[in-house]
């Protein structure tokens, strides 16, 4: 099992960053080898101030170490240090076809209705994400469910290159195609986290309004005026799932909850129904102030600490190369360059 996955440093890192993805590149470290990518290449398809990128690159891997990846035994570097990922995101770009792309409803959301303005770069740039995954033969990539439809291209990518070249190789003494077909790991904690503001759209850096997300480094009383803004409804709480319907802003808190200490929606409205939402927000606070803040603070030290982390970043690109340049080597071989 080798495990490939990125998160962009194009915000704050966020709850939905934390529940639909952190938590399962914590927890797949005792299982496999994990490969873990702040992906600035496709943080600039759209603009950036370069010294707020900077200091987000940072911020994510503060991110992932405080929340407790092991930079040691596995990999956290950023993406523009290995040159191995655009090299090979050209190679895909003529594999993947332009129908394929034409589908990605995450670009039709990112570019809105002024998508002849978009940058191409945003426009191919689940190309790009197929090449992170690829230039490593990643078996599995843990996402949140926003990122599914990526992982499925990738997989067509790999299929239509392994077809179109034939080339088989030994692994393990058994024949393979080429390129592994990644697996999508999207089940965990809470595949898709809401925002706090309106439960129809994810929760995520680009919203304009900081209300409508806990970034990692928000203090205790931020995490507090954020419940207490969250949209809620004036009826008490069920204690069935099925009292959940048509009651996004609910189900999304306990969602939160649920995923935060590792129960399910089931046993927490066991535990809540019939309470007010008030007194269910007071609970929520309690429990994200109990287990992120740490990390955010976690966070906030090692910010402080730059060389340290530009140290793992450095380290982890070299080690990131090692890995990709003989399968960028081996797959430019078989084009016939
Ligand atoms: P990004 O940076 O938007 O998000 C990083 C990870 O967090 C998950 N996520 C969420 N999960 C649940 N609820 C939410 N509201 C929420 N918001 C974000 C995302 O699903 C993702 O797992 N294209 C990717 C980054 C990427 C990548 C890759 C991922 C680039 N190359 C290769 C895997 C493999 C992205 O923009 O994620």
């Amino acid at each position: 099992m080798r495990v490939f996955s990125g998160i962009q440093p194009s915000g704050n890192l966020h709850l939905g960053n934390y529940l639909g993805a952190i938590v399962k590149f914590v927890s797949l470290q005792e299982i496999s080898e994990c490969i873990y990518c702040v992906v600035d290449l496709h943080a600039i398809t759209t603009w950036q101030d370069p010294d707020i990128l900077k200091s987000n690159i940072r911020q994510i891997t503060a991110g992932f170490i405080a929340s407790g990846i092991n930079s040691k035994e596995h990999i956290i570097f950023n993406q523009s240090k290995v040159p191995c990922h655009a090299e090979m995101g050209w190679i895909l770009n003529c594999v993947a076809r332009v129908g394929w792309l034409n589908r990605m409803t995450q670009f039709k959301e990112k570019a809105g209705k002024n998508k002849e303005n978009a940058s191409v770069g945003l426009y191919t740039y689940p190309i790009l994400m197929a090449a992170d995954i690829l230039a490593y033969n990643a078996t599995h990539v843990p996402v949140g469910e926003d990122q599914k439809q990526h992982i499925e291209l990738a997989r067509d990518i790999a299929k239509k290159f392994n077809m179109d070249f034939n080339k088989t190789i030994i692994k393990n003494g058994y024949k393979n195609d080429f390129f592994n077909l990644p697996e999508p790991l999207i089940n965990g904690p809470v595949p898709r986290v809401m925002s706090l503001r309106d439960a129809s759209k994810k929760m995520s850096s680009n919203d304009p309004s900081d209300l409508s997300r806990i970034n990692l480094i928000d203090d205790e009383d931020l995490i507090q005026l954020k419940i207490r803004k969250a949209k809620t409804d004036p009826d008490s709480l069920p204690s069935e799932t099925l009292g959940l319907e048509n009651r996004s802003e609910l189900r999304n808190l306990i969602d939160i909850y649920a995923g935060l200490c590792s129960s399910d929606r089931d046993s927490v409205l066991q535990n809540f129904g019939g309470i007010q939402f008030s007194n269910f927000k007071k609970e929520l606070t309690d429990l994200i102030i109990e287990k992120i803040c740490p990390i955010g603070k976690e966070m906030k030290k090692l910010m402080n600490e730059e060389s340290a982390i530009d140290k793992i970043l450095t380290d982890g690109a070299s080690r990131a190369y090692e890995i990709s340049k003989p399968i960028l080597e081996e797959t430019k071989k078989i084009i016939g360059f």
